[in-house]
């Protein structure tokens, strides 16, 4: 007995000394947000230390499709995963990359893609999480075109999370950046700190735009304005500024209905995106615009550009300049490669407050398609950068299917690296799922946008006309929510700060965690009352609030 509890003693005293490891051991692992978008000469350190990655696993030498087993995955799991990867062709410069995986059950086409190149090591950040459990998959790379190219690969590193350490990372971060610590002080004119006194805060605006597209159906209809204004503080027209709607016929340019929009969003407190300038899929060119060519077009182009800018110079947060170039190209195609810069310079010049964005759909949403995978926005971004474009954001459009969020949240790090401005644009749920599933969807993808550093707004593509919406509705016709738009309204209220009551304490504050944006503040100590506002914006330090009474 005696040993038996000299024992316990020990173990204790053991565990106490270790406590630290043992702490961060049983502690959830912290996601690592870490990504790299330069090619280097070696490979970093890989994250998590390779993760559930034995070293054996991985293949030695460079292969045309370099492959890792993988045992006993499970499902719901978020598998973070990245790798350093090299082409290893003498007759090959570079080459997109793409990891996919095949388990017992099913095969993920792409869970990840890497602009490769031979001579310096890329890296390559995805993930997946699977629909079954599945005791033997495997993870492999090939070019991406189908090409013999040999790859290598080193440093790589597969993650795993619970579901609920996934949304604890995500907690985490939303109190790290979405919120910030408050303390009230309240004294009297001769100094004195008053303890006791009674304290209400109320949020009365939220930094963070949240907001959805809007379209001319609102005009008008009061009860949908109001819906609007009572939910969010950002918006953009879904079509009413595009060319085909501002100039339907050559020369005939009408304003009306976009001012009309524009009246409705000054009344309310709203930042609205200008969307879009022009747009690179010819079939969304107004008819006549399609017809021209050479000096024609080059002459409506600079018409369209001149008008819409300065009539509504200083009014849009945002403007798409040139929206998914890396889809289509129908400028460059009639203009040369040197179209799109042009826009933006010319935009620039007419609106120089005016954040420039690109514009640009599966960037996000998958890495299957090869024509808009990160390291191709990312190219682009910095080709414009080179042609002398000084301002610009990243906008991702965020048209969803089954959201694959790792994926998403890796995409996310490695734009978060060029530390631009990032919005999602226009985040809907594909109509081919059930209204169910589209909630439950949109509830993760506005999860992982709200929480993710990197990202400065969310824009919803819900626009409500009366057959309906783009993809999605968050309510009926007459303004009862569908199941989107409980999430929407249950994700409003965990993303403001709750009015708060409270009375000083013995050193005459009282403090509490609020959400960016602005207050009032209300305190009362007997007969006397006074008021203050005060504006809560991002920052590491406490914000502290001094009020007289
Ligand atoms: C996978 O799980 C099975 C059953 O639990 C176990 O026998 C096997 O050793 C595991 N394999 C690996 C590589 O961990
Ligand atoms: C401009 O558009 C508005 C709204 O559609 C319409 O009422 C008006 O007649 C148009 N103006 C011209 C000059 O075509
Ligand atoms: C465009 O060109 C086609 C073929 O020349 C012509 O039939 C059509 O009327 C033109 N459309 C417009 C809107 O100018
Ligand atoms: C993607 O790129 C390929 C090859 O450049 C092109 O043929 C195809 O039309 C593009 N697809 C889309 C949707 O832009
Ligand atoms: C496009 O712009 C770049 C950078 O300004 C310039 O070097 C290049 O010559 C231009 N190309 C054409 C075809 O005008
Ligand atoms: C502060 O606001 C409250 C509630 O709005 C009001 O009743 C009170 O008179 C105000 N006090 C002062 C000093 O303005």
């Amino acid at each position: 007995m005696k040993d038996a509890s000299a024992f316990i003693s020990f173990l204790v005293f053991f565990l106490l000394l270790c406590s630290p490891w043992i702490a961060a051991s049983l502690d959830d692992p912290q996601y690592d947000h870490t990504a790299y978008t330069k090619c280097k000469e070696e490979p970093e350190k890989p994250l998590y230390n390779g993760g559930i990655l034995e070293p054996h696993q991985l293949p030695q030498f460079a292969s045309s499709s370099p492959a890792l087993l993988l045992h006993n995955l499970t499902a719901s799991t978020k598998y973070s995963f990245s790798s350093w990867v090299k082409i290893e062709s003498s007759d090959s410069d570079s080459a997109l990359v793409t990891a996919s995986l095949r388990t017992n059950h099913e095969t993920y086409d792409c869970i990840g893609t890497v602009a490769a190149k031979s001579g310096c090591w890329s890296f390559l950040k995805g993930g997946f999480t699977l629909d079954l459990p599945s005791n033997s998959a495997t993870l492999s790379f090939q070019s991406s075109d189908g090409r013999y190219i040999a790859i290598a690969i080193a440093s790589t590193s597969l993650q795993p999370f619970t579901d609920q350490q996934w949304r604890r990372n995500q907690q985490d971060m939303i109190n790290k950046v979405r919120k910030r610590a408050v303390m009230i002080h309240v004294s009297n004119h001769n100094g004195d700190r008053l303890q006791g006194v009674e304290i209400n805060v109320k949020q009365v605006y939220k930094d963070f735009p949240f907001g959805s597209a809007i379209a001319k159906t609102i005009l008008g209809n009061e009860a949908y304005q109001s819906w609007f204004v009572e939910r969010f503080n950002a918006a953009v027209f879904e079509n009413e500024l595009k060319w085909y709607a501002t100039e339907p016929y050559p020369g005939q340019i009408n304003y009306t209905i976009a001012d009309e929009m524009l009246e409705f969003i000054r009344a309310n407190r709203i930042v609205t995106r200008g969307h879009n300038i022009f747009w690179e899929d010819p079939k969304y060119n107004p008819e006549w615009v399609q017809n021209l060519s050479g000096p024609q077009l080059e002459s409506a182009v600079d018409t369209r550009i001149q008008s819409l800018m300065s009539r509504y110079r200083e009014e849009f947060v945002h403007w798409d300049v040139s929206n998914e170039m890396l889809h289509f190209d129908f400028y460059e195609q009639r203009l040369g490669p040197n179209a799109t810069l042009h826009f933006f310079q010319t935009a620039h010049e007419s609106d120089p407050l005016a954040t420039l964005f690109m514009n640009e759909f599966n960037v996000l949403e998958t890495c299957s398609d090869a024509n808009s995978t990160v390291d191709s926005y990312i190219s682009r971004m910095r080709e414009l950068k080179r042609g002398g474009v000084s301002m610009d954001g990243i906008g991702l459009e965020g048209h969803f299917t089954v959201p694959n969020l790792p994926l998403m949240r890796a995409i996310l790090d490695k734009l978060g690296t060029l530390r631009l401005p990032m919005w999602l644009t226009e985040v809907d749920i594909s109509s081919t799922l059930s209204k169910e599933a589209q909630a439950l969807h949109l509830e993760e993808v506005l999860r992982e946008g709200f929480s993710h550093p990197s990202l400065n707004g969310i824009m919803l593509w819900t626009a409500l006309h009366p057959n309906g919406c783009y993809q999605m509705c968050l309510t009926d016709a007459d303004f009862r929510n569908l199941p989107a738009g409980d999430v929407v309204d249950s994700l409003l209220g965990e993303w403001r700060t709750k009015e708060v009551n409270g009375k000083t304490n013995e050193h005459g504050s009282y403090s509490f965690e609020g959400f960016l944006g602005e207050y009032e503040v209300s305190v009362m100590h007997g007969d006397q009352t006074a008021n203050s506002t005060f504006a809560l914006s991002q920052g590491v330090e406490t914000r502290h609030v001094t009020i007289l009474l």
